[in-house]
């Protein structure tokens, strides 16, 4: 038998994986990604995305990576306390005052020393990506910590979460973003919190009447690649990608901010869901009665972690 010779390589595939809709920062963020590879490694590097859980859901897309099946995704930094405990940081309960915070937080030295977080656990961090700030929704008005007491909420599955919540007497469910609507929609839980971007593109705010603007908690991500995967490139091609990316992630982190304001108008618009702004004294009852949450991952996360953290909170 002859085999004929291959004179080309294939191209490099990169498949990203992702739970939310296209129309939010993240899933633009991946569009571009992979529009700009297109531009600049054409023929030799291919990015196929996977918006809504298509291939993978969060609780699973970090196996297949370390697998090769996946060589791409942006799980939020909530999902990672099965690789590390570090990161467990981005959930204390009001920890960054805004977006802007955080992003300082981020860019600084203790962020981007965060980035290399997984590494033992062979996953290489390569960048965060804002979504925004987490806002309680649920069916009942939910104004003071009292209002949620007994109430069964959805969380991601993270651990400081799940106290944040017990801080406040509630029912913690730990569930897969694809989910939600349906537990929400049929009653089975009684609220959620995610961002105005999440609560929107997934309709969220269809079936859950009242929404109250806690800025509670961060909702933002880490993109993540396997080792084996990244140091396997060469040199000049990881490069290019990485470039590629951090344009990406610029373009969906200033959609953020933009997708932030604009898909709390349009949920105001629909007139579906009521939003509940708090006075300075209500939501002091909700740090008050969530605050204590941090002493109990000190240890785990690290106290200089947390201090630089709360710093980045001036400007
Ligand atoms: C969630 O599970 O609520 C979020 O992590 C979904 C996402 O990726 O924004």
């Amino acid at each position: 038998m002859i085999v004929p010779m291959v004179t080309w390589a294939a191209p490099v595939k990169i498949k990203f994986s992702h739970v939310v809709a296209e129309n939010t920062p993240k899933g633009q963020a991946a569009v571009k990604f992979k529009e700009l590879i297109e531009q600049r490694l054409p023929g030799k590097v291919v990015v196929e995305v996977y918006p809504n859980a298509q291939l993978f859901g969060d609780n699973k897309v970090l196996e297949a990576m370390l697998l090769g099946d996946v060589q791409m995704a942006a799980p939020a930094l909530s999902k990672f306390q099965k690789y590390t405990k570090q990161l467990q940081i981005f959930d204390l309960p009001f920890l960054f005052d805004d977006l802007e915070a955080t992003e300082r937080f981020q860019n600084g030295p203790a962020g981007q020393g965060l980035l290399g977080s997984l590494s033992k656990k062979g996953l290489v961090g390569l960048g965060y990506l804002h979504n925004g700030m987490k806002q309680l929704s649920a069916s009942d008005p939910i104004i003071t910590p009292t209002d949620a007491r007994g109430k069964k909420f959805r969380i991601m599955t993270s651990d400081v979460l799940q106290e944040q919540f017990d801080a406040v007497d509630a029912v913690p469910l730990k569930k897969p973003f694809a989910e939600v609507f349906t537990l929400l929609q049929t009653k089975a839980i009684d609220g959620q919190e995610n961002t105005y971007s999440n609560m929107y593109s997934q309709k969220f705010f269809e079936v859950q009447e009242h929404i109250t603007e806690t800025n509670h908690g961060l909702l933002d991500y880490l993109v993540v690649t396997s080792a084996e995967f990244w140091m396997g490139l060469p040199e000049e091609m990881r490069e290019e990608i990485h470039t590629a990316l951090n344009e990406a992630i610029a373009h969906g982190n200033q959609l953020a901010f933009e997708f932030d304001a604009r898909d709390r108008q349009a949920i105001l618009d629909s007139g579906k869901s009521k939003i509940h702004t708090l006075t300075p004294q209500q939501r002091e009852q909700w740090v008050e009665s969530m605050r204590p949450v941090w002493k109990k991952f000190e240890k785990e996360i690290g106290a200089d972690l947390i201090d630089a953290a709360v710093k980045s909170n001036q400007k």
